[in-house]
């Protein structure tokens, strides 16, 4: 499989997936509105400017391109807003979803790889967390995904289809290169938040919630490299292409860190200490939410090379110098 066409591949974890693919010798084509991404952000392949609303203009581009295997990475990942705005993560997330896989049947494509999330467990009985656990989301944003995974089951047992669906978890950090990095607007996520702080673009960090029962209160996450991920679905190309069968597997290093630690690397990385406010807990959080990647790791073959918070840190800090404020 050389040909791949990547959703939302102007966009964090997308636009590195272009440079992996890139740097490897695939033919690329990326799908974005731009709505989110950059177009800076494609250091490989072909944009063209399109929306999966667009189902026409989509079905033409599918057809002229006519890609091995598609990456779906273009969504909306604000969990807050899917809250406030359930109608805008279903159309987008769900029914834009949808629109691909309509078309890609239309034009008898039949790999899909596609971007899911630990927000499908909610609020999981166990963890390490296996692929089995109950799915539970708590909110639209992860509704709206584990309902596509339900879509693309049905549809690889009824056609000629097959998909790999990755859960991430708190995919983090940056291309090591610092080329391309985390740039979102507005910036929601701890990691980015932190470091926005060391450069004084924000006046501080504030923890959401103290009283969590983990060892410091504060939430604990399995943060993953964005080149990890990428990887993961290098593995996905490959196990697809040599018959593998459709799967959901988790995405995570099996560790956590709580939001307190987090702050610690990101002083001890800077070398810059920043104010920090206790606030409530933020709704919707899980306390701790750790993957268990044993499947891929076995099924896959994925050996995640930067399992290092300090790692992970790092390359975001060096991005995150890059950029002006955004
Ligand atoms: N946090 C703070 N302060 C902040 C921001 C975050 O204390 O300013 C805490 C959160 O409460 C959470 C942790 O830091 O405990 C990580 O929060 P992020 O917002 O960075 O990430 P989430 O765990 O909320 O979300 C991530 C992805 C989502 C995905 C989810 C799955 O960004 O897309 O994991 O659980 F849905």
């Amino acid at each position: 499989m050389k040909r791949i066409l990547i959703t939302g591949g102007a966009g964090y974890i997308g636009s590195h997936m272009v440079a992996a693919l890139g740097e490897q010798g695939f033919e690329i084509l990326v799908y974005d509105n731009l709505s989110t991404g950059y177009r800076d952000s494609l250091l490989f392949g072909k944009l063209v400017v399109g929306d999966l609303s667009d189902t026409i203009f989509l079905r033409k581009t599918l057809r002229e391109f006519k890609p091995d295997a598609v990456m779906h990475f273009a969504a909306f990942i604000q969990v807050g807003e899917s809250v406030k705005e359930p109608l805008k993560y279903y159309t987008n997330n769900s029914v834009n979803a949808i629109n691909l896989l309509h078309a890609m049947m239309d034009e008898g494509l039949q790999n899909f790889i596609f971007s899911s999330t630990a927000a499908v467990y909610g609020h999981p009985g166990r963890v390490p967390i296996v692929e089995g656990e109950i799915i539970n989301p708590l909110n639209p944003y992860g509704s709206a995904k584990a309902f596509v995974e339900r879509v693309l089951r049905d549809l690889s047992l009824a056609k000629d289809f097959r998909y790999v669906s990755l859960r991430y978890f708190n995919a983090a950090g940056a291309d090591p290169l610092a080329r391309i990095g985390e740039r979102h607007n507005p910036e929601t996520h701890l990691i980015p938040l932190v470091l926005k702080a060391a450069k004084r673009e924000r006046d501080n960090v504030v923890i959401f919630g103290n009283d969590y029962p983990t060892p410091d209160g504060t939430c604990i996450r399995d943060y993953v490299h964005v080149m990890d991920l990428v990887d993961a679905h290098m593995r996905a190309v490959e196990y697809l292409s040599d018959g593998g069968k459709s799967d959901v597997f988790n995405c995570g290093y099996g560790h956590g860190y709580s939001v307190r630690q987090v702050l610690d690397v990101a002083r001890s990385v800077t070398g810059i200490d920043f104010p920090v406010k206790e606030s409530q807990r933020r709704e919707g959080d899980s306390p701790i939410l750790v993957a268990d990647s044993s499947m891929l790791k076995q099924r896959l073959d994925w050996k995640p090379k930067y399992d290092d918070l300090k790692y992970i840190v790092k390359t975001a800090w060096e991005w995150e110098r890059n950029i002006r404020s955004s």
